[in-house]
């Protein structure tokens, strides 16, 4: 069974972390919260932090290397990158053509960014199948969520700065009906832009450039109603999963396994509980990461792969929701990447 269009297979996955690691106890001496409330309310009990000299783009290329490796391709064999993130190394230029240029990629190939927050890896993943779909010249594309959120997190504000961490994750999509990896089935992307004010960073862009009463505002962090943000990713999150379902004709019950964002471990539990499934079918590692936005799903991807949890071949999902508000998911059928 293969979507409209050219067949597409993910053939390899790779993520990397930055190595310093921020538990919940180092945050108590930094705001006014505990381990016990944070691992209550959300799982998690740790998170990475890049260095100070250490930008999106540095993330993304070990990433992108072990999903090259992985994939048995080289810089040559790319065709096109694409870099899902909300935190570019800067506004512009696109931290596609940092990337391109560190991996010594072709001079010459696309390379553009997509930012739809933390569920920007399938807004990535469906740009990718399009290029892919569009014209025989694009074989490979390199696929890449990466996220420097350390840089844009309000230390001062206890409701924020306790759930996020700095990660990469990253994928070689390619042309192919046969053979190991993630052959996609089914995509479901959707927005709803009436609640952008839910999470959002309200300066350093057009509406409100960078001044000294946007500073003194801390205006240029990260802003979220964690309640609201809940209900509503919970929602969002398993209709999408029921819709690119019905699309494909496959059961709930028939997946080997779905890869949720890893926002937080309560919002997976409760996407199990509608969907009426088992919460060993969704690999996590909340716990060690925090949500880290666009690269939260390629990371825990790669990691269950190499971890060997998805072992089965079988139907596989992909979900993920964010800021916009966004969300979306990839129903792949999955030939295990040994
Ligand atoms: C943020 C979140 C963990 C908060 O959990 P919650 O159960 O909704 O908690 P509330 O917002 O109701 O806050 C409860 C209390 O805890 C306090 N609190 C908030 N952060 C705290 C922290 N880090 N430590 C201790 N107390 C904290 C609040 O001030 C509030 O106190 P009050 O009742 O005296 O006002 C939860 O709403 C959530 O995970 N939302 C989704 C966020 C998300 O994943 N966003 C990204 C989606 S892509």
């Amino acid at each position: 069974m293969v979507m409209d269009g050219v067949p597409t297979v993910i053939r390899g996955t790779g993520s990397y972390a930055p190595s310093r690691v921020l538990r919940n106890e180092d945050l108590t001496g930094i705001v006014d919260t505990t381990d016990e409330w944070i691992v209550t309310r959300t799982g998690i009990r740790e998170r990475r932090i890049a260095a100070e000299d250490e930008a999106t783009s540095d993330l993304a290329v070990p990433a992108a290397r072990a999903a090259m490796e992985m994939a048995g391709l080289g810089p040559e064999d790319i065709d096109a990158v694409i870099v899902c993130t909300l935190t570019p190394d800067m506004l512009f230029p696109s931290t596609a053509c940092l990337v391109q240029s560190l991996l010594g990629l072709r001079r010459g190939i696309p390379a553009f960014d997509v930012d739809a927050a933390c569920s920007g890896f399938v807004y990535g993943l469906e740009s990718a199948r399009g290029l892919l779909a569009a014209s025989r010249k694009y074989r490979n594309v390199l696929l890449v969520g990466a996220e420097k959120l350390s840089a844009i997190l309000d230390w001062t504000d206890r409701s924020t700065c306790v759930l996020f961490g700095d990660g990469a994750g990253a994928i070689v999509l390619t042309r192919g009906e046969e053979g190991p990896g993630g052959h996609i089935l089914a995509t479901d992307l959707g927005s709803d832009g009436v609640n952008s004010g839910l999470i959002h960073m309200p300066a350093g862009g057009s509406r409100v450039p960078a001044s000294p009463h946007s500073l003194e505002g801390r205006q240029h962090f990260l802003k979220m109603n964690g309640r609201e943000v809940f209900k509503l990713a919970v929602r969002a999150m398993v209709a999408s999963a029921e819709r690119v379902l019905e699309e494909a004709g496959v059961s709930p019950q028939d997946l080997v396994g779905i890869i949720p964002h890893q926002a937080n471990i309560r919002i997976i539990e409760s996407v199990a509980q509608y969907l009426k499934l088992p919460l060993t079918l969704f690999p996590n590692n909340v716990h060690l990461y925090g949500n880290t936005s666009a690269a939260s799903v390629p990371l825990a991807f790669d990691e269950a792969i190499r971890a060997g949890k998805l072992s089965q071949p079988g139907p596989l999902l992909l979900i993920a929701f964010g800021a916009g508000l966004t969300w979306g998911s990839t129903l792949l059928h999955w030939e295990p990447l040994s």
